[in-house]
């Protein structure tokens, strides 16, 4: 059944790289606030989808609308803007700046800002959501002092900063145990819920991706429901 009002569309979309296809003629539509886990194996083009997804990359052919607006056919520079508003990543690894507190890492999206009272308001975002995922004893600490998995809360802090409609999380509990992944992935959901963002998370965790709202598998160049 088609959505009324997606957030994501895309349409007829095919990406190569040289010889090798990635995606095939492929359609999918995303609703506001769903969740999707994206599966499948090494090399199958995840990364490639969420890339292009975010407005990292373009696609070959296709388009893709994001609230009916075509983020396919941008210039370096609108899709760049559109990205610092609309969109937050989370990679496996945090990308954390090393000189930088965990305070001043999770503002650096909103650096941009030139209004005295949009500062303020992120700065007081910036509190909640470190204080939501137990981060604001640590505030003041460099990456390095960090655990892993505090790193990634930090990340996934600054991915959430410029209230993106959209997150996109890259194996995110990749680098974390089992039990950190486990704590880590239910925060992931709980603020997706609380709100409501629309998430797509690549991972390989069926724990996490049974999680999700519904999980689709790479296969054959496109992204299925079915293995
Ligand atoms: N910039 C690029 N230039 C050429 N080939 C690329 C480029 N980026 C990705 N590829 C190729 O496209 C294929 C898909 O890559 P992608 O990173 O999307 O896979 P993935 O599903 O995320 O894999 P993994 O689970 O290992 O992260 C791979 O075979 C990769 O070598
Ligand atoms: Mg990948």
């Amino acid at each position: 059944m088609k959505n009324i009002n997606p957030l994501l569309k895309f349409d007829n979309i095919s990406k190569s790289y040289g010889n090798q296809c990635i995606l095939k003629h492929f359609s999918l539509e995303i609703e506001k606030g769903e969740s999707l886990a994206i599966v499948g194996p090494s090399g199958s083009g995840k990364t490639t989808f969420l890339n292009i997804a975010g407005a990292l990359d373009v696609p070959d052919s296709g388009n893709i609308l994001f609230n009916n607006l075509d983020i396919s056919r941008m210039t370096d520079n609108e899709r760049s803007a559109f990205r610092n508003k609309n969109v937050g990543f989370v990679f496996q690894m945090h990308y954390l700046l090393p000189q930088c507190t965990v305070f001043e890492n999770v503002l650096i999206p909103t650096l941009t800002y030139n209004n005295a009272s949009d500062k303020i308001n992120a700065v007081n975002r910036a509190k909640e959501l470190l204080d939501r995922l137990g981060m604001m004893e640590h505030r003041d600490k460099l990456p390095g002092q960090l655990s892993e998995g505090e790193c990634q809360r930090t990340a996934f802090v600054r991915a959430l900063i410029n209230q993106p409609e959209l997150i996109l999380a890259d194996e995110p509990t990749g680098s974390l145990d089992e039990e950190s992944a486990a704590i880590l992935s239910s925060e992931l959901i709980s603020l997706n819920k609380e709100l409501n963002t629309t998430l797509i998370v690549v991972t390989h965790s069926m724990k996490l991706a049974e999680q999700m709202n519904s999980v689709l598998y790479f296969k054959n160049h496109q992204l299925t429901p079915n293995l």
